[in-house]
Order: structure tokens, then C-alpha cells, then sequence
């Protein structure tokens, strides 16, 4: 029998379209790079919670549709400020942060998706990741390789209470598709869900995330928790595909 006509129109008349946010273009040369991102940190600043120092130069298309991060052992710059404690800056690396802030919408989500190779040598800690544009938490590690041949994903309620999973990261010179969705579960908290390579990884709540506003980050950190020393040459994080959606 075929059905009414108005249940065929209904699913087209209430599920919105998506609308892309960012781009799969962005990181085709440096003038989209410059479109949607900044250098560095996206709060401001060039040190974080590790060794290295961000610089713009550290941040490359080397080729068409891939942003290439690149960690460079050096001496003599001046130690990093983080928590009240000094860290020693053994590294100029690259970041980017997006221009926009994203808010999960009431009743909606966004899907933050790319394609990576990263590395997972001891002292190097390329991420992918959501932070509270106000206080923190909220933040969502997207993914994140910590020097120990694992990929973590995780999602803070408090600095304590954290939804965490490490899995193990299968041929780290392969790149490796990555996506998140982060949904409103019930106009106060949102779901998270993590996939590698179309596979669901771990399923997530991040309390009172929905309308709160992130940034979005994509860096080469270097040591912190990623243990020291790190490697004496050049490491590089590349990524391509980098995409933001709506649900
Ligand atoms: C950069 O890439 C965009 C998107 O593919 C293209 O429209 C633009 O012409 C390119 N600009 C330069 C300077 O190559
Ligand atoms: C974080 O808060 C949400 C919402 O209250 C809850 O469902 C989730 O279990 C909490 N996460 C952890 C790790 O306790
Ligand atoms: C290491 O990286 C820096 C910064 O990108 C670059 O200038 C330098 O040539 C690289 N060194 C090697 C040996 O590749």
C-alpha cells in the first residue's frame, strides 16, 4: 500500500539540512586556512599546558588540502606560564584555532569530522579538540595522542569527573578518519560520540554543554603529559578533510 503523502513530506518538512560550518576546502591554501582559522591559540597566546611554542611558520599547506603541524627541538626560549607553574619550552610547534565558536544548539548537534597522522612517539602530543570559549570545563578531547601508541577520547563534567576512553592506535604513518558528534541529549547535557575510521568508539555526556560556546583547537603540543624527553628531530601532525557540520 502506498503511504499517505504527508508521511513522505513530514521527515522533509521537519529534519532541517545540514549546513556546513567549516568547510572540507579549508585547508586547500593558505588563503582558506586564513578564512576560517588563526594561528596559534584561538584564546591568545603561544604556550599552553606543554613544551612547545606555537608559531605561525609551524603551520603549512605543503600541499594542497593538508595542514601540516611541525615540531622543531630548540633552546633558549623563554618557559611557559600554566596552572601557576613554569614549564620549560624545549619546542616551536604549530596550532591552529578555528575563527568561530561553536554552540551545540537546543534540540540539534554538530558533527566535527578529518582525516590525521599523528604521531604517538613519548613526548609528542598532537590533538584534535573543544574547549570552553567561557571558564572551563566544558571540553571535549576529539582525539588526542599522548606518546604512548594510544588515541584517548574524553569529555570533562570537572577536572576530576571525566568521560574516558584509550584505544589502541593502529599504524601511526597511515592517516586515520576521525569523527565526533556532539548532540543535545535533553536541552541540558549532550552526547558525545567518538568514531576511528567509521567505527563507533565510546559514547560520552558532557554536563550542561548544550548553548555553551567552544573553541576549537587543532595542535602539536609537545611533551607535558606525554612524558619528556621528546624526539631530538622534526615531528610533523598532518591533517586533511577537516569538516564542521550540523546534525
Ligand atoms: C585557494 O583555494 C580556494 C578553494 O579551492 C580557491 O577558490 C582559491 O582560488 C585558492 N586561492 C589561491 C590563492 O590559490
Ligand atoms: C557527566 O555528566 C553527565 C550529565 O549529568 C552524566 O551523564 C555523565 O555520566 C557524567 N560523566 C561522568 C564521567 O561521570
Ligand atoms: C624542521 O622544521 C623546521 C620548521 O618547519 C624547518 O625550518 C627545518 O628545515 C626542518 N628541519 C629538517 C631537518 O627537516
Amino acid at each position: 500500500m502506498r503511504p499517505p503523502l504527508a508521511a513522505l513530506l513530514l521527515p522533509l518538512l521537519t529534519s532541517a539540512a545540514p549546513t556546513t560550518l567549516i568547510p572540507k576546502s579549508a585547508f586547500a591554501n593558505t588563503s582558506t586556512l586564513e578564512q576560517y582559522f588563526t594561528y596559534n591559540y584561538p584564546w591568545g597566546g603561544d604556550t599552553h599546558n606543554g613544551g612547545a611554542r606555537m608559531a605561525p611558520s609551524h603551520a603549512t599547506i605543503p600541499s594542497p588540502g593538508t595542514l601540516t603541524l611541525t615540531a622543531q627541538k630548540v633552546s633558549g626560549q623563554k618557559p611557559a606560564t600554566h596552572g601557576g607553574k613554569q614549564i620549560a619550552i624545549n619546542y616551536l610547534s604549530g596550532a591552529v584555532g578555528a575563527k568561530q565558536h561553536f554552540t551545540i544548539p537546543a534540540g540539534g548537534g554538530l558533527a566535527f569530522s578529518g582525516s590525521f597522522r599523528a604521531t604517538t612517539t613519548k613526548g609528542t602530543w598532537p590533538a584534535f579538540w573543544l574547549t570552553a570559549v567561557n571558564g572551563w570545563p566544558p571540553e571535549i578531547d576529539m582525539a588526542e595522542w599522548k606518546g604512548s601508541g594510544k588515541i584517548s577520547f574524553n569529555t570533562f563534567n570537572t577536572s576530576s569527573v571525566v568521560g574516558w576512553k584509550d584505544v589502541a592506535y593502529p599504524n601511526a604513518d597511515a592517516f586515520h578518519d576521525i569523527r565526533c558528534e556532539v548532540r543535545d541529549a535533553n536541552g541540558r547535557d549532550a552526547r558525545v560520540q567518538f568514531w576511528m575510521d567509521g567505527v563507533l568508539q565510546a559514547t560520552q555526556w558532557g554536563r550542561e554543554y548544550v548553548g555553551k560556546p567552544f573553541y576549537l583547537v587543532v595542535n602539536l603540543q609537545m611533551e607535558g603529559s606525554s612524558g619528556s624527553p621528546g624526539p631530538g628531530g622534526n615531528t610533523t601532525y598532518s591533517i586533511r578533510d577537516l569538516e564542521v557540520a550540523t546534525l
